[in-house]
């Protein structure tokens, strides 16, 4: 199998403080993973090294085989598009309907005038190819409906069907659970490990909540402090590794004073 993300001594800086500090991992192609930790364990900055918004400060980070620290402004394009992310607070445009949210997940791959014209009258073959993403996600009545009109639950929908939208190898989901209820959270977590099973794409999350990172993850990587402290199977991690990852350290207390 094809390593899908590589990450080698993997450094990233703000002035002083190291949020992302020498992480080296692998991630196979179709793999599903989960980041945990801690908030402000620099999981957030690893996501950002992953879909290439940030370059690392030292080692290196590649991604379908591409370094992404050598790559030109359009190969880094070509590179952003098989690289789907849901960022934290989903990024989704209110006074847009479902469709125009899935439409503008296409991004910069063409023009501007043809995107504009794509949003504002979707031709046939969005509306049909939006409209079964939206079946698939279990949304299929809202495809014109606005997003302020939608429930939390259905934005994260929303949100999933436009990351699919751009057929990506890998989708990144940065704390898409956060804004609603347990019950909610764990169908929309289910949802993105199903699909990722069904179309085979590598799948990325950072979640604060280990119950659900346990239950429907193969694999866990904890950081703390930007260092990866664990990485493996939930079942072969030790209860007491898992505790420890959110207790904080008397250092850590103080600064949160
Ligand atoms: N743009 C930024 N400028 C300065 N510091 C940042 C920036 N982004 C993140 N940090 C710091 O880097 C560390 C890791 O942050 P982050 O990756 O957001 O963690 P997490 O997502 O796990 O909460 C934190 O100490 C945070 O304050
Ligand atoms: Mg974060």
């Amino acid at each position: 199998m094809s390593h899908s993300i590589q990450l080698e001594n993997a450094t990233c800086r703000f002035g002083d403080l190291v949020a992302v500090d020498e992480v080296s991992f692998s991630i196979e192609a179709g793999e599903r993973v989960a980041f945990i930790g801690p908030s402000g364990s620099g999981k957030t900055t690893l996501i950002r090294l992953i879909n290439s918004m940030r370059v690392p400060d030292e080692g290196t980070v590649t991604v379908l085989g591409e370094g992404i620290a050598d790559l030109k402004v359009k190969e880094l394009r070509t590179l952003r598009a098989r690289v789907a992310t849901i960022p934290q607070h989903l990024g989704l445009v209110e006074n847009l309907t479902a469709i125009q949210n899935v439409i503008l997940g296409r991004g910069g791959k063409r023009g501007t005038f043809r995107s504009l014209r794509d949003l504002l009258f979707p031709s046939r073959k969005d509306q049909e190819t939006i409209h079964a993403l939206l079946d698939r996600v279990g949304i299929e009545d809202k495809l014109f409906t606005r997003v302020s009109q939608l429930s939390g639950g259905q934005r994260q929908r929303v949100a999933i069907a436009r990351a699919l939208f751009q057929e990506p190898d890998v989708i990144l989901a940065d704390e898409p659970v956060s804004a609603v209820d347990p019950a909610r959270a764990r169908d929309t977590v289910d949802l993105l490990c199903s699909l990722s099973e069904e179309d085979g794409y590598t799948l990325c999350v950072s979640l604060h909540h280990l119950e659900l990172a346990r239950e429907f993850f193969p694999r866990l990587i904890g950081l703390r402090s930007g260092k990866v402290v664990l990485d493996g199977a939930p079942e072969t991690l030790q209860e007491s590794e898992l505790t420890e990852l959110y207790e904080l350290s008397d250092e850590e207390m103080m600064a949160d004073a």
